[in-house]
């Protein structure tokens, strides 16, 4: 960690922020994108690694299947579900990987998402959509959604005889709007289309039972709101679809069953999903329930107070924003190269780490609210976004 005297917290913060190893020397914004692994989690995580290297072969051979699976009924302990449906992949990139490749696309099939979805996996959709020969179709929704009819009927418009897939995002990245995901999974039933929830940002942030949402597949990440060490991404399957299921990377357990083709890809370090429980205890210990319902305040709060100061608007209703909060910060400088200015700018010369970026030829501005972040915070977002905007203005026109 860099020398406190660079400190931009308050003393009473320090500590909080020390549980976590942020460097002192910014205000951190940005949970939502990479998380933070607190202390206690990242010395589970040596411990764990000390056991293995003891002995690796006796570990592999003999306690790393059970232990993956005995993981697995902690995940849907908390999540919900049985633990067989339950996998562990690297990320969510690599489960929606995995549920792409395991489609039986034709030519001429179409698989269909949201102009809301995470730009990661716009690519992914496209290049397996195109090697097979199938379409990908994006149903656009508004860059500010003002209620959930607008999500569900662009799908069911998007929706047609060759539709092989939905995809669809529980809380966006871009807007960081939790979309009505019950509500799109009972279309896709309806129209006999699987769905695939991308629950990169939901474990942690907000209450889930997966199984109870009705979709096909569901992937999330337990290495941002759920304190994990990064590398935990985890993947539901409802039962009828384990047969078809496999990881983009096939190994030894291909033939084996859904969950073996996932526990075994080749050697791998398992302690991000052997961390699980013990970050998941962490985030008990911060809280909980409690805790996301002080995150979802905070955001809100700062929320409010940004959009006002700044006379911007901010994306969703209170009602569909958790722990996050996107803001459009100027209808000009949508493009990658003025968002990364803007980001750098408001990192080296603020000390501000928040994600500035372009989205639907716009600038946006999101926020995170984590039991390290206090009102004051966002408080100093406001001018230093005031500056940044002023100086930037000729080149954003
Ligand atoms: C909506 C959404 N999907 C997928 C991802 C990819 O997550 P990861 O980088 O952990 O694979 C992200 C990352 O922020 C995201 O916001």
């Amino acid at each position: 960690m860099t020398s406190l005297s660079r400190s931009v917290l308050s003393p009473s913060r320090n500590s909080a922020v020390a549980a976590f190893e942020l460097s002192p020397d910014f205000i951190h914004l940005n949970h939502g994108s990479y998380g933070a692994v607190p202390r206690e989690v990242r010395l589970e995580q040596e411990r764990l690694r000390a056991a293995i290297e003891r002995n690796p072969t006796g570990y592999f051979q003999d306690e790393f299947p059970d232990a993956m699976r005995s993981m697995a009924a902690h995940v849907a302990r908390r999540l919900g579900g049985r633990s067989e449906d339950w996998v562990f992949c690297e990320n969510a990139t690599a489960a929606i990987s995995a549920v792409l490749h395991s489609l039986p696309l034709e030519s001429g099939d179409e698989i269909l998402t949201t102009s809301h979805a995470y730009g990661a996996v716009l690519k992914a959709m496209s290049l397996v959509a195109e090697r097979r020969g199938a379409k990908m179709q994006i149903a656009t929704l508004p860059p500010l959604l003002e209620h959930d009819d607008q999500v569900v009927e662009a799908m069911r418009s998007a929706l047609g005889s060759r539709t092989r897939l939905l995809v669809v995002d529980h809380i966006t990245s871009a807007t960081a709007t939790i979309l009505p995901v019950k509500r799109i999974a009972e279309l896709a039933r309806d129209s006999g289309v699987p769905v695939l929830i991308d629950g990169a940002h939901a474990p942690g942030q907000i209450a889930l039972n997966v199984p109870q949402i009705g979709a096909d597949w569901y992937t999330g990440n337990a290495h941002k709101w759920m304190f994990a060490p990064r590398g935990c991404g985890l993947l539901w399957t409802t039962p009828a679809r384990h047969g078809q299921t496999r990881p983009a990377v096939l190994s030894h357990g291909t033939d084996l069953g859904y969950a073996a083709a996932f526990d075994w890809v080749g050697t791998r370090d398992p302690t991000p999903w052997l961390c699980f429980e013990a970050a998941a205890c962490a985030h008990d210990g911060l809280g909980g329930p409690d805790l996301m319902a002080r995150n979802r305040d905070v955001a809100a709060d700062g929320a409010r107070m940004i959009a006002s100061a700044l006379d911007v608007q901010v994306a969703g209703t209170p009602d569909t924003r958790a722990a996050m909060a996107a803001f459009i910060l100027s209808e000009h400088g949508g493009d990658a190269e003025h968002a990364m200015r803007f980001r750098h700018a408001l990192a080296h010369e603020h000390r501000i780490m928040a994600p500035a970026y372009a989205f639907a030829d716009r600038l946006w501005l999101r926020i995170s609210a984590q039991i390290y972040n206090e009102p004051a915070d966002y408080e100093r977002l406001v001018p230093a976004c005031q500056v940044l905007l002023a100086a930037r203005a000729p080149a954003l026109a």
